[in-house]
This record gives C-alpha cells, structure tokens and sequence, in this order.
C-alpha cells in the first residue's frame, strides 16, 4: 500500500509517498481502506520530534489520526462493524497512520459514517470535534444557559467548538484575527471579537466557560472574567497547563482544566448526531492529494488555516 512516512525528524520535507507491506486487523481491531484523512497540529508536532518519549524512538513513522473509508477486514472479536461499512473516526495514540491506502484502528475508536457527509467531511470531523466535545461538554460544563468564551475560533477545533457550544444551548462569543470575524460569525457565534482589540477576558464578563483553542492565554488572566462557577480549558499541554488543571481540579470554583483528546464510539455517534440535526457541519479549509501532503503540513504550520487540511486519498 501507499503511505506517506518519514525516516527522521524535521520539517515538511521529510516526508515521503512510499509503499509499505499493509497492516493486518489484530484482536479487536479493523482494517480500513481510507479515503480520506485529515492533518491536525499534533501531526506536525510529532513530525518536529516534539513528542520524542510518546511517538516512540522508532522509524519510519507514519502521520495521521483522523480517518473517513470502508470497512476492509476484521479482526478477531469485531462485533459491530461489517466488511463494506462506511466508517470514520480517530486513532489514539502517538503512532499516527491514517495518511495511508489502509490502516487499522480498534473498533472502539471508529463509527458508522454519517451518510450525508462524503468521506473527506467525514474525515474533518473527528480529533477536532471530539476535542471540542469533551472540552465544552464534558471539562467545561457547557450547556443549556451557559456563556460561553472561544479564544481562536477559525481554525480546526475552533469551527467545530462554536457550532457545538450553540448546539449545547450556549450563548457564544468567539475571538479570531480580523478577516474571519464575518466567516466565525456565519457558524453561529453571538458576538465576535477581534483579538489584537479585544480578549473577551475582562474582570466581570462572567463566562461559564473559556475554552482556548488556540492556548496562548493564561488561566492566571482568565480567572477574573470567570462566573462564579466559571472552568477554563485549555488544549495546549505545559507544565502551567497541567500544574494549573491538578492544583483547581477538585476546586468547585474557577477550574482550569486541560483536554486531552479520546477517541471514542460513543462521543463519535454524538457527533453523527449533532451532524444529523444539522447542527455540526465540516469546514474544509483544502482537500490535497495523498502525493502533496507535505504542502497540506505546511499550510497547517501557517497556524491560518480556516477549518481542516484534508487529505484525498483514493
Ligand atoms: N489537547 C488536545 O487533546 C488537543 C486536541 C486538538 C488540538 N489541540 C491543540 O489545539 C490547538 C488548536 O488546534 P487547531 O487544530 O484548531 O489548530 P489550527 O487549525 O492550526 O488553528 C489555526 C487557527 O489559529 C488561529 N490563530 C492563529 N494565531 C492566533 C492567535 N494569536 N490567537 C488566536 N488564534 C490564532 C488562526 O485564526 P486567525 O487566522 O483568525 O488568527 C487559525 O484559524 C493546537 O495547539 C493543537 O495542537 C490539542
């Protein structure tokens, strides 16, 4: 099969369209034949060797975690899904693979594909969606009545955040640059401000939740525009971000919380319902082919894409 990898680290050159022996379904898990896949931040970060004690000191590694296609084969003790089926949903993990003609993936981080969408939404769907999900939902407590802040709304997880914090019942104000003040707007935002004007993080704007997508704020900053109730939750993982998250967790006040992603069945049908409802739609920033990956990284490195890089893979 055809699968883009690389043999060090560094920048988007390194990474090469190779053929590779396919994977085979062990216990628990299913063969997929992609269609298509989607780039993400931690894609690159990896790439980078940021991730050196989590991804793992071997090589080539492979990229990707998000994945739209149909159901290849089984592995042992698959009781859900059937060969044929129209699946998508995210790997966990540190070893990516999706960029690839075929992958595995346990059962249990896949789902029956929405049949509205085409495999490349599907594809640009899952790690973004689930993140938003488990952050405003789960982490943030977002729900009917809620006031909710999006710091960095446009990009991957902030499209799909302020369509599911409006899905949620919440009152939503967005910041994003500028130019994509109209664009955050048309997905359903209350009100949005530009944040080299504005944070939305005053003293006395009560959220019931700031969700830093992007996560160049600090809780220390955010706390005092927090309700009483108020939780921030930020995506990006420091030693702050984490000191921050153990010393306010068990606080029933002004948490600050950190998502860490987690593909699952459950939260992925939660997303197929929110599409159903035609409360969630895709946002496709550009589709690439399979053989142009690296310049769909490098578009995601600009830290400007609006939406998702997906990649077309058959
Ligand atoms: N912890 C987890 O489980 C988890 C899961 C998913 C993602 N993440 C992390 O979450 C972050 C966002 O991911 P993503 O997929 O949304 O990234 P992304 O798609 O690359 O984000 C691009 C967006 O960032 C915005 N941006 C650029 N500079 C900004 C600034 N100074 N302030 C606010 N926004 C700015 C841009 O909007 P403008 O052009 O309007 O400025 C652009 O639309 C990444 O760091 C990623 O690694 C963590």
């Amino acid at each position: 099969m055809k699968a883009i990898i690389y043999d060090r680290y560094g920048a988007p050159d390194v990474l090469e369209l190779r053929e590779l022996a396919p994977p085979v379904a062990a216990g628990g898990e299913v063969l997929v034949r992609v269609r298509a896949a989607a780039l993400n931040p931690k894609d690159s970060l990896i790439r980078k060797g940021k991730f050196k004690a989590a991804s793992g000191p071997t090589f080539p590694k492979l990229l990707g975690y998000d994945v739209a296609g149909v159901v290849e084969a089984l592995g042992a003790g698959i009781t859900k899904l059937r060969i044929g089926d129209e699946v998508f949903g995210m790997r966990n993990g540190f070893t990516g693979g999706t960029v690839a003609e075929l992958v595995t993936l346990q059962e249990t981080e896949l789902c029956l594909k929405p049949v509205a969408l085409t495999f490349e939404e599907a594809a640009a769907l899952p790690l973004t969606s689930l993140t938003a999900l488990q952050a405003l939902r789960d982490l943030g407590g977002v729900g009917p009545g809620a006031r909710v802040l999006i710091h960095g709304a446009s990009g991957g997880v902030g499209v799909v955040a302020v369509q599911l914090a409006k899905a949620l019942g919440a009152t939503v104000t967005t910041t994003c640059s500028e130019k994509n003040l109209e664009f955050v707007r048309s997905l359903g935002a209350d009100e949005t401000l530009d944040y080299t004007k504005e944070t939305g993080l005053e003293p006395g704007r009560d959220w019931s939740c700031v969700f830093d997508v992007f996560g160049n704020r600090r809780f220390s900053t955010a706390k005092a525009s927090l309700g009483p109730r108020g939780v921030y939750v930020s995506t990006v993982p420091s030693v702050r971000s984490v000191f921050d998250d153990l010393r306010t967790r068990w606080l029933p006040f002004k948490k600050s919380r950190l998502v860490v992603v987690k593909s699952n069945t459950t939260d992925l049908e939660a997303l197929c319902g929110f599409v159903e409802r035609g409360q969630l739609k895709p946002i496709i920033d550009r589709v690439v082919p399979l053989a142009e990956t690296a310049a769909g990284q490098a578009h995601v490195e600009t830290k400007r894409a609006r939406g998702k890089v997906v990649i077309s893979v058959s």
